[in-house]
């Protein structure tokens, strides 16, 4: 076995990393994990972190559930790989789309597997088409997708996605994809606007924008119910209110992507229940399989598979799914996991853990560089100013939010940074004193990113 310093240098050499300044790894090399337990992981050194993000917001269960590795096991050894192509499937795929929908909300009555949140995505946009070319409107194809949200890094995902450096050099976004605001209120509000007023000014912008493109060429809207690596930002009140009504109106579709937000993240099942959203397609992954097996799913209202299952009938079938569509091993831990979340009350415990969570990152809004504390249930980010009371931003050179996690990684806390905020979404089966333990090594994080910050304040 190659030492920690080896490894290292195997990696500095013949990785490339996601989301990673490669030039910069090339020099610094990598963080390695080996281990985890509970919500801790332990890096190949033995040092031992609470997994702030639960890995990238997906390990809700923590790093070491035994039902889900024996759920794993069982199905290795029982049917390791079978499909969906062609009319066929395995018994798992049955009962995990079972599952899916007997836990969806609303309207939701058909589900297509695949493996990661991009690809579900994909499939969302694929389905809207094909919908509309089946309902014989060529040209309503359009989707509006907001700034700041984040669908994946697919070709079609990462155009979806408001954020630009998943644009930049990749001649990305592609064609017939709009960005609508980002309804970040502490942000972009005006000056002595309400969050409901806000929402209604966000609501007619993006009517406005659909006049403006014209309604016939709007197909669908996605929206996270609260935006994840955008910076964690719930909606403003009322704004999923507002908005639902002007896409009815122009039969547009609402796609809600639960990739972060789905099984309990925010207090309900869904970030759809929590506010108040209707979709016609809901794509989920990360925490349908608690993070241990590429997993995921775009589910679509009977109204939405009828022309789909017309059209393919004319065509003479639906021709899109992955290799991996309906994985065995996916649907297994699946199955699994959504049995755990249902004995559990994942949605419960959640409500009940968030106010420790969100209060405690709110004793320390009074840090001169803390802007904003923002949350729902235990997803939350801390936004960090430079001057509280302009709101101005610390200069990028800065890199503020990067220092934050380096800091907090020193004092055993994995957290991400995101643009000038860093975020928490911890494991959902964290215990209170793990959530106290978490928010003294965040705050310890905090007090060197203020002493740090000290230079830019002139
Ligand atoms: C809301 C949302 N949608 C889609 C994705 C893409 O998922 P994946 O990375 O599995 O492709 C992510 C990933 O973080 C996400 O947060």
């Amino acid at each position: 076995m190659n030492t920690p310093a080896a490894l290292a240098e195997l990696d500095k050499l013949q990785s490339l990393h996601p989301y990673t300044n490669l030039r910069r790894h090339e020099e610094r090399g990598p963080v390695i994990m080996a281990r985890g337990r509970g919500i801790h992981v332990y890096d190949v050194e033995g040092r031992e972190y609470i997994e702030g993000l639960a890995g990238l917001w997906c390990c809700s269960l923590g790093f070491s559930n035994e039902r889900l590795i024996a759920a794993a096991t069982k199905q290795l050894n029982t049917l390791p790989y079978y499909h969906g192509f062609a009319h066929k499937t395995s018994d798992v795929a049955i009962e995990a789309a079972r599952e899916l929908l007997a836990i969806a909300p609303g309207k939701m009555a058909r589900v297509f597997f695949g493996t990661s949140g991009s690809d579900a995505n994909d499939t969302a946009i694929k389905l809207v088409r094909y919908y509309n070319n089946a309902l014989g409107r060529p040209h309503k194809k359009k989707i509006i997708a907001r700034t700041k949200g984040y669908h994946g890094v697919s070709v079609a995902a990462a155009s979806l996605t408001g954020l630009p450096h998943l644009h930049t050099g990749f001649d990305l976004p592609g064609p017939d994809v709009l960005h609508t605001d980002c309804p970040h209120h502490w942000r972009f509000a005006q000056p002595g606007e309400s969050e409901e007023a806000f929402a209604a000014r966000l609501a007619r912008s993006l009517g406005q924008l659909i006049e403006r493109e014209g309604p016939e060429t709007i197909a669908a809207f996605i929206a996270e119910p609260v935006m994840g690596a955008g910076g964690v930002i719930p909606p403003p009140e009322g704004y999923f209110d507002l908005v639902q009504p002007i896409l009815k109106q122009h039969d547009i579709l609402m796609i809600a992507d639960e990739v972060i937000c789905g099984f309990g993240r925010t207090g309900q099942m869904w970030g759809s229940q929590t506010y108040d959203i209707e979709p016609d397609i809901l794509t989920c992954a990360k925490a349908l399989t608690g993070g241990y097996v590429p997993f995921s799913a775009t589910l679509i209202s009977q109204r939405v598979y009828e022309p789909i299952a017309e059209q393919s009938a004319k065509i003479g079938t639906f021709g899109h799914g992955y290799t991996y569509s309906a994985h065995p091993l996916g649907a297994a831990v699946a199955i699994e996991a959504m049995k755990i979340y249902r004995e559990v009350d994942i949605a419960a415990r959640v409500r009940s853990l968030a106010p420790q969570l969100q209060e405690g990152l709110r004793t320390l809004a009074a840090s001169p560089i803390v802007g904003e504390v923002r949350g729902v249930g235990l997803i939350a980010a801390v936004e960090l100013v430079k001057n509280k009371t302009t709101r101005e931003s610390f200069p990028p050179g800065a890199a503020i939010a990067g220092y934050f996690a380096e800091r907090a990684h020193a004092h055993g806390l994995v957290l991400r940074a995101l643009g000038e905020a860093v975020a928490l979404c911890p494991p959902l089966v964290i215990e209170p004193s793990e959530i106290d333990e978490m928010l003294a090594r965040f705050t310890r994080a905090l007090r060197d990113t203020e002493a740090y910050a000290e230079r830019f304040s002139k």
